[in-house]
């Protein structure tokens, strides 16, 4: 089957650079000849039937946008086969024969049970600032995010300094580490505590009060939303315990990790992936994701693609330990 009408959405939790994905998707498809349609909401827009044709002008000035024009929407309608049922009847009154679902693993998950179903070609564009997709060095939205907590950290470690306080920060990632290991490196983090492994909380106790005990009072703790004690006043309070006279304080930095205008890097593999995508399915390529690893286009099925949970490197730890030092 040629695909010569296709439908694009942005799904699950918004990500700094989905627009410029949409601008790509959008102007590709109508530089090749095919009819390009919004779907707004995600999949809620697609049972609800919030479809729309798009032209050029449509995605005018918003590769520099955070949000996404479309809105997205995490849609549990869309995990019971009725709501998929509605969904695929909607996008035949359109004649949509094609998708490109911009977002994370849930959104993948959706598009694996839909094309089994229903025979839909998709193709996937990972739009999450978790980075917690397989095949991939890059998620649109992740340099985003990791740079906004950044500069949040850094203007927190000026007043941490002033006061000799240990600091613990909250970022986001509920199933993954990789905004806090990142962030936690760049930021000169004492500790980073991350979903995929265990804390010692008593080892990492231990080491605050033999800093006290050599006076150095400041020391900077970045807790992933997601780790095993359940985020940064959890942390606060064991260290508490046991250092009742330390001066600690909590940041969670939340949402404002998902907004703001995408980085350069951010739109450029936005552009890529949105190009990609839509080359993926006038040439029958359907199913895959697109993703970029060593600077390559590479494309794994979907399934795959949401297979990556807990793989992240003990080297990152160990550099963390040994530059804390
Ligand atoms: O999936 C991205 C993410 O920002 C996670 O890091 C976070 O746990 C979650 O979304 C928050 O989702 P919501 O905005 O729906 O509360």
């Amino acid at each position: 089957m040629k695909v010569t009408k296709i439908g694009v959405l942005t799904s699950g939790g918004d990500s700094p650079g989905m627009n410029a994905a949409i601008r790509a998707v959008v102007r590709t498809g109508i530089y090749y000849g095919l009819e390009v349609f919004g779907i707004m909401r995600g999949y809620q827009g697609m049972i609800d039937n919030e479809i729309f044709p798009m032209d050029t002008r449509s995605v005018a000035n918003i590769i520099q946008r955070g949000g996404t024009i479309l809105k997205t929407a995490r849609c549990k309608e869309f995990f019971e086969y009725e709501g998929r049922k509605k969904a695929y009847d909607n996008l035949c009154k359109h004649g949509i024969n094609g998708l490109v679902i911009i977002g994370g693993d849930g959104s993948f998950k959706g598009a694996v049970e839909f094309n089994k179903e229903f025979g839909m070609p998709c193709v996937g564009i990972a739009g999450t600032i978790d980075k917690d997709i397989n095949g991939t060095d890059f998620t649109i939205g992740f340099d985003t995010a990791v740079n906004t907590a950044v500069e949040a950290i850094d203007k927190i470690r000026d007043t941490m300094e002033a006061h000799d306080r240990i600091f613990i920060i909250e970022v986001m990632g509920r199933d993954a580490g990789y905004i806090a290991l990142h962030s936690g490196i760049a930021t000169g983090a004492e500790y980073v505590l991350i979903p995929e492994r265990k804390t010692n909380m008593n080892e990492v106790i231990d080491s605050l009060l033999e800093k006290e005990r050599r006076k150095k009072l400041v020391n900077l703790i970045v807790v992933a939303e997601g780790d095993d004690f359940g985020g940064a006043n959890k942390v606060q309070e064991m260290i508490k315990q046991k250092m009742p006279n330390a001066e600690t304080r909590v940041c969670i930095l939340g949402h404002i990790q998902r907004g703001g205008s995408p980085t350069c890097i951010d739109r450029l593999i936005a552009s890529r992936m949105g190009y990609h995508a839509v080359e993926c399915l006038i040439n029958g390529k359907y199913n895959v994701m697109v993703g970029i690893l060593n600077n390559r286009m590479n494309y794994i099925p979907l399934q795959e693609a949401v297979k990556n949970k807990g793989k992240v490197s003990d080297e990152w730890l160990k550099i963390i330990k040994i530059l804390a030092s």
